[in-house]
């Protein structure tokens, strides 16, 4: 088995396309030499979702059907539920004694997520959790108690993994060389615009195209995505590099495609509601075996059930063995 691959992702949401060009893809590419644990994160969904346990319930098992419909494959990879390995928690707790608050106040990922979330955590962040503050502490241990080398994500989720790496730095000084400072692997779009133009595709800002979404609905978004705002006839020429229908064409189209797209689109002999119809039947050439998987899993719950379960019985055992050495450097073996 090649060096140990872990990731995650908070089951918040189904799966929209920054997802899944922005790291999701990536993971089906390095299922095959590695050995692989995906974290389901139900735990750090519940830092800002605490009173919505339904909601983290249900997704869950919606992430874990929309994780396998796009190809990542039971047998190759170890899907996990977090909350079913308490060894991550208390390793948490070890690591708390390791980071500031000042050091976790200043952290890029925290704090751009806490001018999100305003409703929950006040205008100045006044009402922010501890658990909230905390979350990078408890994705530390979430990579390091499988002794988790590479970690594939988008570039939003550095700023986590350079604090992983200093907790790793300071407990090994501590305590004796125990843990790998973990790197990341990033995939080639590390970040997908939305259809509005902003230069994230997210859940929270409404502007994200999901794998479930049906063709009515991606009709409906891409008939709305925003387009050259100087192009005001059907054959005045455009600039393309504004134009989000282009770039969802770079996503999904072959390159020939796209050149003839740019020429045409630049020429003004490509109205945008026919650029705009063919994205729709490509998205939809795209979602077809992505959907015909998710509609197998939906028909068989039973068997993704086994799937968490089987994967997580593996990492529960990874993870019994590192906080063995844990304890052992941190003289709590008793
Ligand atoms: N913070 C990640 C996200 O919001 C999810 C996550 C949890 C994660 N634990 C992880 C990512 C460990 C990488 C490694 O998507």
């Amino acid at each position: 088995m090649g060096k140990t691959i872990l990731t995650g992702l908070r089951p918040t949401g189904n799966l929209h396309l920054g997802h899944y060009f922005g790291a999701a893809s990536n993971w089906v590419k390095l299922q095959d030499d590695y050995d692989f644990y995906l974290e389901i994160a139900d735990v750090q969904a519940l830092t800002d979702n605490f009173d919505n346990p339904d909601k983290v319930r249900k997704n869950v098992y919606e992430i874990t059907m929309d994780l396998l419909s796009i190809g990542i494959d039971p047998n190759k990879v170890n899907f996990f539920i977090q909350s079913k390995v308490p060894e991550i928690a208390e390793l948490t707790v070890f690591f708390s004694n390791l980071v500031t608050v000042a050091r976790l106040q200043r952290n890029p990922t925290v704090k751009s997520e806490m001018a999100q979330k305003k409703d929950l955590f006040g205008n100045n962040g006044e009402s922010i959790t501890y658990g909230f503050l905390g979350y990078p502490v408890s994705q530390a241990a979430d990579i390091t108690a499988f002794d988790g080398e590479l970690v594939p994500v988008g570039d939003d989720q550095l700023p986590l993994l350079e604090q992983c790496r200093e907790i790793v730095r300071k407990f090994n000084s501590i305590y004796g060389e125990t843990f790998k400072e973990p790197e990341q692997i990033l995939s080639d779009a590390t970040r997908v615009k939305g259809l509005d133009g902003n230069e994230k595709m997210g859940k929270s800002l409404g502007n994200a195209i999901y794998l479930v979404d049906d063709d009515e609905t991606i009709r409906k978004k891409i008939m709305g995505a925003v387009t050259d705002p100087n192009k005001i006839k059907k054959d005045d020429p455009a600039n393309p590099d504004v134009c989000m229908v282009y770039y969802y064409h770079k996503l999904v189209n072959n390159p020939n495609n796209v050149e003839t797209i740019c020429a045409e689109c630049k020429k003004g002999c490509r109205g945008c509601v026919q650029c705009k119809g063919a994205l729709i039947e490509k998205l939809r050439e795209f979602l077809t075996p992505i959907r015909e998987k998710r509609k197998y899993y939906e028909d068989n719950p039973q068997l993704v059930q086994k799937i968490l379960d089987e994967g997580t019985v593996k990492a529960q055992k990874r993870a019994t063995e590192q906080m063995k050495k844990v304890r052992k450097a941190m003289k709590i073996d008793y």
